[in-house]
């Protein structure tokens, strides 16, 4: 699991925050601000694969953004249709594998449909991995691992608690960027993240461009990461 200093990440995850503020500043509904984040997070996602990066795994929606207003909700839900019926195609000539964490049952179901239908579609790729959290809390994820562990009724070692979690099978995210001012991690991958190294932005998600997450990269290639042993020039 070490990584040597200078190594690109293998796993990029962004919370991408600050919609609203971006739509408000323009005296736009929210909804022109997902809107704008929608097609923010497509060219961006396609930047970072080219980067070589093989994970990239974006936060769309968390299980407590399910209680905002209904029609800030249904504006989200149109945009996911949109997404899931253009992009898969797309996604699956690059070769880039689609996957969904949350809990999707929460959702209309003609959207889980659609996910359902874009994961199948670009289950064959192997240059990438684009995964949405939709629906996704993360103690809710760990909650409902215990839950499988209990089931399976005997003692699980990290390793395999990890496989338990809707991200099993993938590596921790190296690098994780939050757009949007806000230093807190709004319960995404808590677990994963436990040696994450941390990218923290004010710019709001839909000014968040591809150089802008470069730069986020550079940052990551100058850190030492130690996973609690000594610092090589320490
Ligand atoms: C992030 O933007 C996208 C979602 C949570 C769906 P926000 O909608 O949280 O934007 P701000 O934080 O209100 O600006
Ligand atoms: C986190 O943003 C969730 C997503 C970006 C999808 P929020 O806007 O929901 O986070 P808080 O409420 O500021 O913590
Ligand atoms: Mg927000």
């Amino acid at each position: 699991m070490k990584s040597e200093q200078g190594q690109l990440p293998k796993h990029v995850a962004i919370i991408m925050d600050g919609n609203g503020r971006w739509a408000k500043k323009r005296l736009l509904p929210r909804s022109a601000g997902h809107r704008a984040g929608l097609k923010r997070m497509i060219s961006l996602s396609e930047h970072i694969f080219r980067r070589g990066i093989p994970y990239v795994t974006l936060y769309a929606l968390s299980a407590e953004n399910l209680n905002r207003p209904q029609e800030e909700l249904d504006a989200l839900f149109s945009l996911f249709r949109e997404y899931f019926t253009q992009n898969a195609e797309t996604l699956r000539k690059k070769g880039i594998r689609l996957n969904v964490i949350g809990d999707t049952a929460l959702l209309p179901a003609d959207v889980t449909e659609m996910i359902a239908a874009g994961i199948e579609k670009t289950a064959e790729g192997k240059a990438g991995v684009l995964t949405l959290a939709i629906g996704y809390g993360s103690r809710q994820e760990i909650v409902s691992a215990v839950n499988e562990a209990v089931r399976a009724g005997k003692p699980v070692t990290a390793e395999e608690f990890s496989l338990l979690l809707g991200t099993g099978g993938m590596p921790d995210p190296d690098l994780l960027i939050r757009t949007g001012r806000e230093l807190r991690l709004s319960n995404f991958l808590l677990w994963q993240s436990a040696y994450t190294e941390l990218y923290f932005t004010d710019k709001l998600f839909p000014d968040f461009k591809n150089a802008d997450a470069d730069k986020a990269i550079r940052s990551y290639l100058l850190r030492e990461r130690r996973y609690g042993s000594v610092g090589k020039n320490d």
